[in-house]
Parts: C-alpha cells; sequence; structure tokens
C-alpha cells in the first residue's frame, strides 16, 4: 500500500511538475506510531453537508482505543476519501486524548461521499471506520439555501445565532428533511404538492404554509432535490462515492 502511494506521489509529480510537489511528498512520508489500538471510532465531523469542492463546515475528528475502549496516544490514523478529496492533514498521530483531526475538502462531484479513517493495530492489522459526507451541485446548493430562508424555522428543532426555532411552538411537528424515514414514502408529485398548495393538499395540518406563490417551480424542484439527498436513510443507494484505500 506504501508502495502504492509513493507510486501516485512520483506520477503526481510528474504529471504537475511544480513546486507543491517536493511539499507533498516531505507530507506524505508517515509519522512514526508510538502507539496501537484496536478500534477507530468517530467523535465528530460525520454525516455534513456541503458544496461539491469546498471545505466542510466542521472538521472530522477520530478516537483510537485499545481493546478496553480507553483512548490510544501516538497512533497513527490515515485517512482515505473518493478521487478529489483532500485531508489537511491526510495523517497524523492521535493526540493525548487519542483523537486526530483532520480538515476535509469534498470533491467536485455531489453525491454521499464514503470516508475512511484507518489505524494499525500491535499485531499489524489494519483496523478503519468509515464516515458518510454530502457534497451538493449547484441544484441541491440552491435548494439548501432555499430550505435556510424559508423551511428550516419550522422544520429544523435547532436555533442557530441567525435563526430562532420556530419548531417547538407548533401544534403538529414537522420532519426535518434529513428524516428519510418519513420523507422517503412521499412522492416527488405529493412533495411539489404540499410545498406548492400547503399542508392540506395531502390532507396535513394548514399550520404547513402554502409556498406556490412565493417560490417557482424550479426552487421548489431544487428544494425537492435537496431533500432527497440528504435524508438518511438514503432516497437512493445511488450517488454513493466510495473511498479508495
Ligand atoms: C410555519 C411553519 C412551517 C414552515 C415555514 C414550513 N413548514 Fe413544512 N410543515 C409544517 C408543518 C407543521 C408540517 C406537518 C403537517 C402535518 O403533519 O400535518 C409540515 C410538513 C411538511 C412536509 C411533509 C413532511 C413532514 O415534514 O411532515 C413537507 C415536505 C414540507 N412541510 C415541506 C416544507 C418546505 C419545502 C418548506 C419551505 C419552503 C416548509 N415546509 C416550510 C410547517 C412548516
Amino acid at each position: 500500500m506504501k508502495k502504492k502511494n509513493v507510486a501516485l506521489g512520483l506520477w503526481l509529480c510528474a504529471a504537475l511538475m511544480s513546486a507543491g510537489c517536493a511539499r507533498k511528498n516531505a507530507q506524505s512520508a508517515s509519522p512514526v506510531a508510538s502507539g496501537f489500538g484496536a478500534a477507530v471510532v468517530e467523535s465528530s465531523g460525520g454525516k455534513q453537508i456541503a458544496t461539491a469542492g469546498t471545505t466542510l463546515p466542521q472538521p472530522l475528528v477520530v478516537q483510537v482505543n485499545d481493546e478496553q475502549g480507553a483512548a490510544v496516544a501516538g497512533a497513527l490514523v490515515q485517512f482515505y476519501g473518493p478521487a478529489g478529496t483532500s485531508f489537511d492533514p491526510p495523517q497524523m498521530l492521535t493526540d493525548s486524548s487519542g483523537q486526530a483531526t483532520t480538515n476535509v475538502m469534498l470533491g467536485s462531484m455531489a453525491g454521499r461521499y464514503q470516508l475512511m479513517a484507518t489505524t494499525l493495530t500491535k499485531a499489524h492489522k489494519t483496523v478503519d471506520l468509515k464516515m458518510e459526507e454530502i457534497a451538493l451541485d449547484y441544484q441541491r446548493a440552491w435548494g439548501q439555501t432555499l430550505d435556510d430562508k424559508y423551511c428550516s424555522r419550522c422544520h429544523s428543532p435547532e436555533s442557530t445565532p441567525e435563526r430562532v426555532s420556530n419548531y417547538d411552538n407548533l401544534a403538529v411537528k414537522p420532519h426535518p428533511f434529513t428524516e428519510g424515514d418519513t420523507l422517503n414514502k412521499i412522492s416527488d408529485a405529493d412533495l411539489l404538492a404540499i410545498i406548492s398548495h400547503g399542508g392540506p393538499a395531502l390532507n396535513k395540518s394548514p399550520l404547513m404554509p402554502p409556498y406556490g406563490y412565493t417560490l417557482s417551480k424550479a426552487e421548489m424542484q431544487a428544494l425537492i432535490a435537496y431533500i432527497r439527498t440528504i435524508s438518511d436513510p438514503p432516497y437512493q443507494t445511488s450517488g454513493m462515492v466510495y473511498a479508495k484505500k
């Protein structure tokens, strides 16, 4: 595996012929592990949503634990993603709390990105952790902006510094758009109907307002594309981009 990395580095150098290559090669020299764990677990940073080709809002934080579940310091963690994904740094030793933190830039392709963090056990076996992030294309990023502007004050129970959630005041609770168990069962046509004509269009509460006069058809379609992309479990299993080791 290491050989392959070196070969790829050389290939990149040949292909790029730039000063940046020297730095890249220096970085890819693995730090030497002083600790070995039994598992990598996620601390935070999975299931984020960002525009394709941009850095995720939160860093990815993983922890290496031993058989007893205690944190291991000095363990080597390496991060992998689908083509186009980059990690800063791509590998590091865990700190005194057993954690490794990296910033992730997703590739330019929209979809679900499967990322992976690996570490070595004492027996030199590789153990890994898979995580998922979502990259939005132009239409879906537009849908996210519209959601922030029109929908999330009711559909998201969480308040942000810019927006106080109205969720707790609603007699009938809407679903966060990530709730695939509910939203995946509603057809595209019904989504369009409820967004356009309001709750009563689907015999639901009038607390869900009609947006047919506020939003264009293209805007409603962008919202639907966005809702389909962020649902958990996924609306469709296609569009998954796997990490390559
Ligand atoms: C004023 C609060 C409010 C706003 C703003 C709002 N909704 Fe709703 N929405 C509701 C409520 C309440 C329901 C649940 C109705 C029911 O179950 O009877 C709902 C239901 C829905 C549903 C059916 C699935 C579910 O969550 O139960 C969809 C889809 C939906 N809304 C989309 C949207 C979209 C898209 C926007 C933004 C363009 C939006 N809503 C804005 C209150 C709101």
